[in-house]
Formats: C-alpha cells, sequence, structure tokens
C-alpha cells in the first residue's frame, strides 16, 4: 500500500511536476534553521521570509531546530517530503564541516537539492569588554599568555563559529576552550555578560553590540575591510596575515523536489536578494551578497562541492571528539 502511495506521488512529481509548480504553494512553507532564535542565520532568514512570502504569495513559517552544530536541523529538514514546503537553511558549517565531524545518518550533497546561494558574513574576533587587550596583537598575547586556554563561544562543533576557532588554532598554535551553544546568538548573550571570554563570530550577529560598546571587535577574517563596520581592521593589517574566511549561507530542499518548484523558490528568494529594502536590511548587518552569476542552483551545487574539498582536509586533521 504505501508502496502504491509513494509510487503514485513520485509519478505525480515525475509528469504532473509543472501541474505541482503551478499550484505551488498552496500551503504554508516552512525554513527549518539549524540554529536558536535571534542568531546570524535566524535573522537572516527570517529578513528573507518577510520578503519571500509576498513574491510566493503564501506564509513562509521559520522553524528553529537546534542542535549538533545544526546537523538535527538539517536532518528534519531533509527527512521532509520533497515537495518545496520544507527548506533547509543553512551555511558553510551545516552543509559542508557538519560532513566531515558528524556521523550524520545523511548526505549533505546526495540527500539535499541546492536552491539558493545567499549572502556571506566575514568573521570577526570579538571579547568581552574587560579582556585586557585593544589590539589584535594584544589579544593574541594574552590568549597566549594564559595558563589555561580562553573560553570560545561557538554554535557547536561544526558550526561556523566553532571551524573559524580550528582554523585559528591550526593557524595560530593558540588552543581555545569551546563553550558550546545553540547558536551564537545565544553565546553572545552571554560574551555580553562576560561569563565567556571570546568568539569568532559572523560579523552580522556581532555588529549591532560592537556598535554598542557591549563587546569589543578586533579584526574581521576578509581580505578588505567590511564597509558598514570600516573601523575594526582586517587581519592582514592587524597582525594575523593569511586568515582569511566567510561563512555563506544557502538554501535546500529534499532530494526529488521537482525542479519547477525549486526554480520558483529560487527566483522568490533571488528577488528578495534584489529588493532595495530587503538589502539594506543585510548590508546593514555587514553581510555581503553573492555574486549576481552565482545565484543558479547549480551554482549554490557547485560551490559548495568545492568548499568540501577546500575545508575537509583541515576539519578532519583538526580530528573533533564529538561526546
Ligand atoms: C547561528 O545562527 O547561530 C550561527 O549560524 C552559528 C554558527 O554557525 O556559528
Amino acid at each position: 500500500m504505501r508502496k502504491a502511495v509513494l509510487a503514485t506521488f513520485i509519478a505525480m512529481l515525475t509528469f504532473g511536476g509543472s501541474a505541482l509548480a503551478d499550484k505551488f504553494p498552496s500551503h504554508p512553507i516552512t525554513i527549518v534553521v539549524p540554529f536558536a532564535a535571534g542568531g546570524p542565520s535566524d535573522v537572516m532568514a527570517r529578513i528573507l521570509a518577510e520578503r519571500m512570502k509576498t513574491t510566493l504569495g503564501e506564509t513562509i513559517l521559520v522553524e528553529n531546530v537546534t542542535g549538533a552544530g545544526g546537523s538535527l536541523g538539517v536532518g528534519r529538514a531533509l527527512r521532509s517530503p520533497p515537495d518545496g514546503y520544507t527548506i533547509s537553511f543553512g551555511h558553510l558549517g551545516t552543509h559542508v564541516a557538519n560532513g566531515a565531524i558528524y556521523k550524520l545518518g545523511y548526505d549533505v550533497v546526495n540527500d539535499l537539492d541546492p536552491v539558493v546561494l545567499l549572502p556571506s558574513n566575514s568573521m570577526v574576533f570579538v571579547s568581552k569588554n574587560t579582556v585586557p587587550a585593544k589590539s589584535l596583537a594584544e589579544l593574541l598575547a594574552w590568549l597566549k599568555a594564559r595558563p589555561a586556554p580562553a573560553t570560545a563561544g561557538t554554535a557547536g562543533a561544526g558550526s561556523g563559529s566553532h571551524i573559524a576557532g580550528l582554523y585559528f588554532e591550526s593557524l595560530s598554535g593558540i588552543k581555545l576552550q569551546y563553550v558550546p551553544y545553540r547558536g551564537t546568538g545565544p553565546a553572545m548573550n552571554d560574551l555580553v555578560a562576560g561569563q565567556i571570554d571570546i568568539i569568532i563570530d559572523q560579523l552580522s550577529n556581532s555588529i549591532n553590540q560592537v556598535r554598542a560598546g557591549t563587546i569589543r571587535a578586533y579584526a574581521v577574517t576578509d581580505t578588505k575591510r567590511v564597509a558598514e563596520a570600516s573601523d575594526i581592521p582586517t587581519t592582514d593589517e592587524a597582525g594575523l596575515p593569511g586568515f582569511h574566511m566567510a561563512v555563506w549561507s544557502g538554501m535546500w530542499v529534499p532530494k526529488g523536489t521537482p525542479k519547477d518548484i525549486i526554480t520558483r523558490l529560487n527566483a522568490s528568494a533571488v528577488d528578495a536578494l534584489n529588493d532595495p529594502a530587503v538589502r539594506k536590511q543585510l548590508e546593514n548587518l555587514g553581510l555581503q551578497m553573492p555574486p549576481k552569476d552565482q545565484l543558479s542552483p547549480e551554482a549554490l551545487g557547485a560551490w559548495q562541492k568545492a568548499e568540501i574539498a577546500k575545508w575537509w582536509p583541515m576539519i578532519k586533521a583538526a580530528n573533533v571528539k564529538i561526546d
């Protein structure tokens, strides 16, 4: 019976794809964000959803399914029917790094269909205000001189903030004590409160706290200064040459989702990225738009594979222990 229903459903998908796409969407769509509310992924997803609901003409819900560096949320999304109504929101951590760290029970490439590449975040070294350092060089000296490793907030093993930590350790030889949260939103609360020492964070998550003076910023991991945070030097300028990293985000759907529906979702997301009000919101957070020729589903697929080839060797060499 189940086999027959599935066969009919796949037949409908295959032959009725365009019919399905014509009616798509006919009920609310859910974007599964694999990190806590209020963090960089959640904020970007909600800004885009606000615009996409107008072009798709349907409610878009954002559901935060957290844990295990975002791998639980991605698993939840890709096990949903391949009908376009469940979107997996993620980034370099969830759709690249986690594949090199966890026994996921799914494949970040073969169990998902790419929809669209989204803006990227430069990373930024930030600390609680009581850290006795005013420059990156002083921060590095303080980190080196400490009897015990400094505490570094992350969104869990495999998250962007964790991969940044691993990369920092591999380049600087300075050890960090990772403190995992369900997102860098909650980690930021503890940094402001002085409960943890540093975060190597996505700029969009830190920028308003830096502007408010509740935390201190030292350097961005971009090759050039970020326009919205131009007072923050680059790692090249500040004494950690070559430490370049950006957490890019994206949207995926479960494998087997009809092409027409992916095209519809992609068009809606690209429209949002081109919307002046949406761009202003995202750029004001220091986010950088993806190149115009990189906005097709295929472009995200190719970029994800290239990033896997680039990052897996470093991540595997770090030999991350998952409790
Ligand atoms: C978040 O939204 O909390 C982040 O994307 C976390 C991270 O990857 O560092």
